[in-house]
C-alpha cells in the first residue's frame, strides 16, 4: 500500500477501508509516514469529510495506538466527562466532586490548557503540593479508598492522537467534525471508564459554532462510544459566555469552591448540575429527575464539598487553600476595565476573553510555556448587562503591569456596548443520547 494513493483516494472522495485508515496512522506514528503526507491526508479528510463508519474505525485505530487502560481494578461503575473546550470552563473540578459523593466512581484524566482555552489539571496545580501525576497503583488506590482522582492523562494514551492533534493545529485542520470526534473518542474510549458524558460547548467561544454542528458532533461521538459497548450522552452547553465570572487558575479554583459550598454564580452551579444529574443516570443512579436532586443535595450538605478537600489531600494538596482559597497566592497587580459607554453588554467575545487571560500569563501559547496560577480575569458584566460610563466590566490581574495594555486591546477588541439588549442563549440546548 502506498499513502499516496490513500491521500488520492480520499481527495477524490473516496470512502477509506479498515486496512488503508490503519495504514496511515499507524504509519505516522511509527515515523514511517511524514508530516507532508499526514498533512495532506488531514486536508483531505478536512475538505471531504468521513462517514461515520470510516470515523467509528479511524477512533479505534487511534484509541489502540497506545495503552489501552484497564479499570477493572476499580470496583463499580466509573464515569468520566469530556468537555469540548471552553473559557472558564471549570465544571470538571465542581461535577467530579459531586458525582463521586453520590457514589460513582470518578477515576478521570484530564488535559491541560492550550490557546484560549483552560485545562483542569492546571487549575488542580494552583494549589499548592497538589499531584497530577500519580501511578497507576497510586490512582487505582486512591479511587477504590475515598471514589475520586482526577489526573493527567498519561503520554501513553491515544499516542496517535497527540501526533495528530499537534498537526493539525498548525495546519488549518481542527475544526472538522470526524477528526474532532475521533480525537476526543479515542481518548475516552483509552482511559477505560464504563460511562462517558460529553459536554459539547457551542458558540463564539467553542469549536461548534452552530447548533447543527454541535448536534452532528454530539450525535457521532455517542454513536461511536456506544459502538464500544461504553453508554454515552451529551449535553450542548452554551460558550457564548463565560462560565461563571472567573478566568484563570487560582481564580477558577476559589470559584468552583464557592459552588461546592453552595455560594457559587447561578449559571455556573446549573450546568454543574445539570451535567452532574447527566451522569449519575449513565451510572444507573436513577432518572434524571432523582439524579438531579440527589447532586443538589451533595451541594447542600456539604458531601461534595469535603470530597474535594479529601481528593486534593490524597493528591498532596494543602488543604487548607482548598477551605479558604483566600489564602491563594494572589496577583501582585490588578487594572479595571471600564464601560465607556452607557448600554447592555451586546457583544463580548469568548476567545478573545481567553486570550485575553492568556496575554496576562494564565495559558499557555506554547505547549512548553509556564503558567502564572494567580493571573486572570474577574467579569463583573457579562453578555446582556446593563452598564454605566465608567463603571468596571471586569479585573485583570497580572505580576507585570506591562501586561494589562495588549490584554485590555484584546479584550476590548471583542466588546459591544449597545442601547439594545441582547437575547441571551440557554445554558444548555440539547441532550443527545
Ligand atoms: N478536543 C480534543 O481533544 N480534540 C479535538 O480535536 C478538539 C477538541
Amino acid at each position: 500500500m502506498r499513502m499516496y494513493d490513500v491521500i488520492a483516494k480520499k481527495r477524490d472522495g473516496g470512502i477509506l477501508t479498515r486496512e488503508e485508515i490503519a495504514f496511515a496512522v499507524n504509519g505516522y506514528v511509527a515515523g514511517d509516514i511524514p508530516d507532508y503526507q499526514m498533512s495532506a491526508l488531514l486536508m483531505a479528510i478536512y475538505l471531504r469529510g468521513m462517514t461515520d463508519e470510516e470515523t467509528a474505525v479511524l477512533t479505534e485505530v487511534m484509541a489502540h495506538s497506545g495503552d489501552m487502560v484497564d479499570l477493572s481494578a476499580i470496583q463499580g461503575i466509573k464515569v468520566d466527562k469530556h468537555s469540548t473546550g471552553g473559557v472558564g470552563d471549570k465544571t470538571t473540578l465542581v461535577i467530579a466532586p459531586i458525582v463521586a459523593a453520590c457514589g460513582v466512581k470518578i477515576a478521570k484524566m484530564s488535559g491541560r490548557g492550550l490557546g484560549h482555552t483552560g485545562g483542569t489539571v492546571d487549575k488542580m496545580e494552583a494549589v499548592p503540593g497538589t499531584r497530577t501525576a500519580l501511578t497507576r497503583e497510586e490512582f487505582f488506590r486512591q479511587v477504590n479508598e475515598i471514589g475520586i482522582s482526577v489526573i493527567g492523562q498519561s503520554g501513553e494514551i491515544a499516542v496517535a492522537d497527540k501526533k495528530l492533534y499537534a498537526l493539525r493545529d498548525v495546519t488549518a485542520t481542527v475544526g472538522c467534525i470526524p477528526l474532532i470526534a475521533s480525537s476526543i473518542m479515542s481518548k475516552k474510549l483509552a482511559a477505560g471508564s464504563d460511562a462517558i458524558l460529553l459536554d459539547v460547548t457551542m458558540g463564539d467561544g467553542a469549536f461548534m459554532k452552530n447548533l447543527d454542528d454541535a448536534i452532528e458532533l454530539a450525535r457521532l461521538m455517542v454513536s461511536i462510544g456506544t459502538a464500544h459497548g461504553r453508554k454515552v450522552a451529551a449535553l450542548i452547553t452554551d460558550m457564548d459566555k463565560p462560565l461563571g465570572h472567573n478566568i484563570g487558575n487560582s481564580l477558577e479554583i476559589a470559584e468552583s469552591i464557592a459552588v461546592l459550598k453552595g455560594k457559587g454564580p447561578a449559571d455556573l452551579t446549573e450546568v454543574c448540575l445539570q451535567l452532574a444529574a447527566n451522569m449519575l443516570v449513565l451510572a444507573g443512579k436513577g432518572t434524571l429527575t432523582e439524579c438531579r436532586a440527589m447532586a443538589e443535595r451533595t451541594l447542600q450538605d456539604g458531601t461534595a464539598f469535603v470530597k474535594c478537600c479529601r481528593m486534593f489531600a490524597a493528591q498532596g494538596g494543602d488543604v487548607e487553600m482548598v477551605k479558604d482559597p483566600d489564602k491563594l497566592r494572589k496577583a501582585t497587580y490588578s487594572y479595571e476595565i471600564t464601560a465607556r459607554e452607557n448600554g447592555y453588554i451586546a457583544k463580548n467575545d469568548v476567545e478573545k476573553i481567553g486570550n485575553a487571560s492568556v496575554l496576562l500569563g494564565a495559558g499557555r501559547i506554547r505547549k512548553e510555556d509556564s503558567i502564572d496560577f494567580a493571573a486572570g480575569i474577574v467579569m463583573h458584566k457579562k453578555l446582556g448587562d446593563k452598564v454605566r460610563s465608567g463603571e468596571s466590566i471586569c479585573t485583570f490581574y497580572a505580576d507585570d503591569p506591562a501586561l494589562f495594555a495588549p490584554a485590555e486591546e484584546m479584550y476590548r477588541g471583542g466588546l459591544v456596548i449597545s442601547d439594545q439588549q441582547p437575547n441571551l442563549p440557554p445554558l444548555v440546548y440539547a441532550r443527545v443520547t
